[in-house]
């Protein structure tokens, strides 16, 4: 890759390597530069420094190159160390004493993705019986942001519940504490009990322990109760998944306990360091280092066969009932008690259901907040919540999300296919919209139900190799069913981001006695019937004297079978075979489950134009974009091509492209985030386009599997077009840091942004110059026709306005599976 090979040349031109490692450490916020430079601020005169050591402009550009630009062993290891070592630990870990009265004292310490992983690896790694493992959220995710502070300061001066909850009883009795939680903002309780939200207690490091949230509440005190919700233990998973590249999955089952603990004064971290002999300023936390040796010791991991190109689903993966599956397990002579409980709770949730009671919500979005800054706020569990999320960190984080359920459904074997808006953006560029809040997956209800009895309340540590994102499987109880109801959740399940609450709808698909609402299905069965008048139709009953409803639900039930109409919940429903065979494809450049009739049911649900982009090609005030492979927002798009060519986005030539690019930077460095975004989701795109340069040729549908198949084999994961989420923030952040200093001693805030603007030129550069296509061809030409099916017969980056212009493609006007 150019921009690699680019980076490369830059860093060890403008490289010296020792300096830079040794001016990275006299920025550590603690050394004696730092403290200074604080002194002479104090003292009003901060440009007068002469003491700072300022970086050089080629080496913040090394910087900046090894921070945000794309991997390369080269640079991460020997250039830009950024390692959690023992002393890392050892310095943020403290020990809360003082005046509170909980027995054991609660180390608290700063909060490293790196340090957990690396340390429950290395337990796993030596426990063979690989028993029950201990686990507290503040290991897990960053709550010390939210409660170091509650856990350092005096009782006195944190909140109690009454700060934080308002509930009607008690707000005449009690008045709040004189500190500055009084004016803290309170989640109103309306006609609960205090208490059953929240009690004092003397026993927790913060003081008080939270059972219940509130959701509507500001995000403030919304993201003080969740954390305190974790902290407290009020949910605990059940199990721990570590995924990995290069082997199995390790399961293993979590300990529950009453007790406040974390790792810094664990049993796990004393077995980590007694088998590491390092000092402490090189011991490193590295989870991909002891995942490895998981897998390096007998016995070796087979690899599992993989699926075919085509999967056919069965009918019988769409049926679950309920109480055959119970007297079975019953009769069996061996009960397996995991089966056997499970499917306790579901009756119990379906006699819950057929009581006539009011069924309960289960999943609670931030969408209850108050004050929303954007509309993308609304899709976050609430017990994850930790602030308003910004547009790159939600979709790197979305992105993560992503690549690690569809790692994590290949490892456990698990059927789950696009649905909704998450299909519908496949179909363009093969990754999420921009403007994703969320992204949306089909499971056949027996895959549910096995995802339910195997993985409910699993938190799925994403493997080392591809970040650090940490996930929770949640399943809510009224999953028996695919009958449409007024039930609260329309979804079954999900995939929850434990850093930020943003997840994956996950929703069950089977037989159901819903009736057929769907247009498009009636007609083609219509059309069936009249050539083939054997096809049962809803008028057949044999439902005798039932009441009018049952036999209404009874006729449905036997004509979706007798039709293989399948549907979810929320009463969408599908042929099955619209879904069936699924065919394997690429999402955010992982392998990924695509229904048979993809674009046939995007279409059910989204107005789409034949055209793969062109000016008609407008969503959600976005544009697509061919040449950068991405949809632009207007603001963006007239920024970049002035507001009078915005039409003809798709017409730009190479030359006209790294121009708009340029003078882009030149209006601003803060489009730099984009941009990377661009030029990092090029592989993907293109290779979508080389999808949909078969899929729209007129060749046989057989010649098109074999060479979609092809495809797949010559390119297996693409790289991610994100960044990793935890890694990304620390990076920012040390950015950040250099930055200011460097600008702060030059006098210039516009100094660091001149070093961006230099380094992102370079990359437009090589990014235009290296425009055409990267994916090999070669090894998929076992096909005569197969130079007319090259992806630039559906776009190509023009050198110069004389070339003739492609007409914009109808590669979205119909199945091709049809
Ligand atoms: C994976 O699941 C499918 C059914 O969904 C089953 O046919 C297949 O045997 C399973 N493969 C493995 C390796 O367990
Ligand atoms: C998943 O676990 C939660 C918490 O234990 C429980 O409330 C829910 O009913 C479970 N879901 C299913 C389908 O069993
Ligand atoms: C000091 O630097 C800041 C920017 O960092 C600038 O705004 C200010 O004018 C400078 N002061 C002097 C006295 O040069
Ligand atoms: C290849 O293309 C030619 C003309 O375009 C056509 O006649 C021929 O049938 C094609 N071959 C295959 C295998 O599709």
């Amino acid at each position: 890759m150019r921009v690699t090979r680019l980076c490369r040349r830059v860093v060890s031109a403008s490289m010296v390597m020792l300096l830079m490692v040794w001016l990275i450490k006299s920025i550590d916020p603690n050394s004696n530069v730092e403290k200074q430079l604080k002194l002479l601020k104090s003292q009003g005169n901060p440009n007068s420094s002469r003491l700072m050591w300022i970086l050089s402009k080629p080496e913040l550009a090394a910087l900046f190159q090894a921070l945000f630009l794309p991997e390369t062993a080269g640079l991460n290891s020997e250039f830009w160390n950024d390692d959690y070592t023992l002393k890392d630990l050892t310095e943020s870990t403290r020990v809360a004493s003082g005046n509170k009265l909980w027995g054991l004292r609660f180390p608290y310490y700063t909060f490293d993705a790196r340090l957990t992983a690396a340390v429950y690896y290395k337990h796993v790694q030596n426990s063979q019986h690989r028993g029950e493992i201990m686990f507290s959220w503040y290991d897990w995710k960053n709550l010390g942001s939210v409660l170091n502070p509650l856990i350092t300061s005096k009782p006195q001066e944190n909140p109690q519940c009454q700060d934080i909850f308002e509930a009607p009883e008690e707000s005449q009795r009690i008045v709040s504490s004189s500190n500055k939680w009084g004016s803290f903002p309170k989640a109103s309780l309306e006609n609960s009990l205090l208490s059953s939200y929240c009690t004092n207690s003397q026993k927790s490091p913060i003081g008080f322990e939270v059972h219940r949230i509130q959701p509507h509440s500001d995000a403030e005190s919304l993201v003080l109760q969740s954390s305190s919700f974790l902290f407290s233990g009020g949910l605990v998973p059940k199990n721990l998944v570590f995924l990995s590249k290069d082997g199995p999955a390790v399961h293993t089952s979590v300990k529950n306990s009453a007790a406040y603990l974390s790792l810094a004064s664990s049993d796990l971290l004393e077995e980590f360091l007694s088998s590491h002999d390092e000092l402490e300023s090189t011991l490193v936390f590295d989870p991909l280092k002891e995942i490895k040796n998981i897998h390096s010791k007998p016995p070796f991991p087979t690899p599992k066969p993989g699926r075919g190109f085509l999967f056919e689903l069965s009918p019988e993966a769409f049926e679950f009932d309920l109480i055959s599956q119970k007297e079975l397990l019953s009769q069996s002579e061996f009960p397996f008690e995991r089966e056997f409980s499970y499917l306790s709770s579901l009756r119990f949730a379906q006699s819950y259901d057929s009581s006539g009671d009011n069924k309960f919500k289960y999943f609670y979005e931030s969408s209850s907040i108050q004050n929303h800054p954007d509309n993308f706020q609304n899709h976050m569990d609430i017990r994850f919540f930790s602030g308003w999320v910004p547009k790159w960190k939600r979709l790197r984080t979305l992105n993560s999300l992503m690549r690690t359920w569809l790692d994590f459904t290949k490892s456990e074997n698990l059927t789950s296919w696009l649905a909704h808006s998450s299909l519908h953006a496949y179909l363009y560029s093969g990754s999420q919209f921009p403007w994703a809040a969320s992204q949306n997956v089909q499971m056949p209800i027996q895959d549910l139900h096995k995802l339910a009895m195997f993985y409910n309340q699993t938190l799925v540590i994403e493997s080392p190799s591809e970040g650090y994102g940490r996930f929770f499987i949640d399943v809510q109880p009224f999953i028996f069913s695919r009958d449409h109801d007024e039930s609260l959740d329309k979804v079954d399940a999900r995939f929850i981001d434990i850093d930020t609450g943003l997840f994956i709808d996950i929703l069950g698909v089977g037989f159901s006695s819903n009736a057929l609402t769907n247009t498009r299905i009636m007609s083609q069965l219509r059309n069936e019937r009249n050539r083939n008048p054997d096809v049962l139709t809803p008028s057949d009953d044999e439902s005798g004297s039932k009441p009018l409803e049952d036999q209404a639900s009874y006729k449905n039930s036997r004509f979706n079978r007798a039709n293989e109409i399948v549907s979810e919940k929320s009463g969408k429903s599908y042929l099955l075979s619209d879904i069936s065979p699924l065919r394997i494809s690429k999402y955010h450049g992982k392998q990924v489950n695509i229904p048979h009739r993809a674009l046939t049911i995007a279409k059910d649900e989204f107005h789409i134009v034949p055209w793969l982009f062109g000016p008609k090609q407008r969503q959600e005030k976005h544009r697509f974009v061919p040449a950068l492979g991405s949809w632009l927002d207007l603001p963006t798009l007239k920024a970049l091509l002035g507001p009078r060519r915005v039409q003809e986005a798709h017409t730009i030539t190479a030359s006209q492209l790294e121009q708009a690019l340029e003078s882009l930077l030149e209006k601003s460095a803060s489009h730099c985030e984009e941009m990377l975004s661009w030029f990092n989701s090029q592989d993907q795109f293109k290779f979508r386009l080389e999808e949909l340069a078969i899929e729209s040729s007129n060749l046989d549908l057989n010649s098109k599997y074999e060479l979609l198949q092809a495809l797949q084999t010559n390119y297996r994961d693409l790289p991610s077009s994100y960044k990793d989420p935890f890694l990304h923030e620390k990076k920012e952040r040390k950015w950040e840091e250099c930055t200011k200093q460097a600008n702060t001693a030059v006098g210039s805030q516009e100094y660091s942004n001149i070093i961006i603007k230099e380094v992102m030129k370079s990359l437009v550069k090589a990014f235009v110059a290296n425009h055409g296509l990267k994916l090999k061809h070669e090894e998929i030409s076992a096909h005569d026709n197969i130079s007319q099916l090259a992806p630039t017969s559906l776009y190509n980056l023009r050198e110069n306005s004389m070339e003739p212009l492609l007409e914009a493609p109808q590669a979205l006007k119909a199945d091709f599976t049809l």
